[in-house]
């Protein structure tokens, strides 16, 4: 009897951590984004970007890991295609690179950042 209630109780917290999981991601897919930013969007990403990244990454480079630079073919290597994709890094970085949240840059400010990255270095 006990045995059969704390099985069924390790598969409500699974199944309530997997559905909390879900949760957490739908606002982002929510995004619709257009095909191309708005030129004054890439000006706030570039001056966003200037702020942000440009110590570690001048000119889309990366001082300190040659092989992650933020230009097209290394970003394709690493599966990172999709302003998503940057969003994500910025939350959750790799390992060395400092971690941005939602209170030092918003998801938007995120998103224009990561437009900016995507349309610049190619
Ligand atoms: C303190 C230095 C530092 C800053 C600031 C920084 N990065 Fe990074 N970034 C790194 C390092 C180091 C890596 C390599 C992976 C790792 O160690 O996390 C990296 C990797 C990345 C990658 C993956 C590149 C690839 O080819 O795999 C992206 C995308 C990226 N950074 C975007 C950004 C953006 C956007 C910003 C600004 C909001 C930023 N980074 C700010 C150090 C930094």
């Amino acid at each position: 009897m006990g045995k059969i209630t704390s099985g069924a109780g390790v598969a409500l917290a699974v199944a309530m951590a997997v559905l909390a999981g879900c949760r957490q991601e739908e606002p982002r897919k929510a995004e619709s984004l257009p095909a191309l930013p708005a030129p004054q969007s890439l000006e706030r990403g570039e001056a966003l970007f200037r702020q942000n990244c440009s110590p570690c990454h001048p000119d889309g480079g990366n001082v300190s890991d040659p092989e992650r630079t933020l230009h097209g073919s290394d970003l394709r290597s690493h599966h990172i295609a999709r302003p998503e994709d940057i969003v994500r890094i910025m939350r959750n970085p790799v390992s060395r690179m400092i971690r941005f949240d939602t209170t030092t840059i918003s998801d938007q400010d995120a998103m224009t950042i990561a437009e900016y990255v995507l349309t610049t270095f190619r």
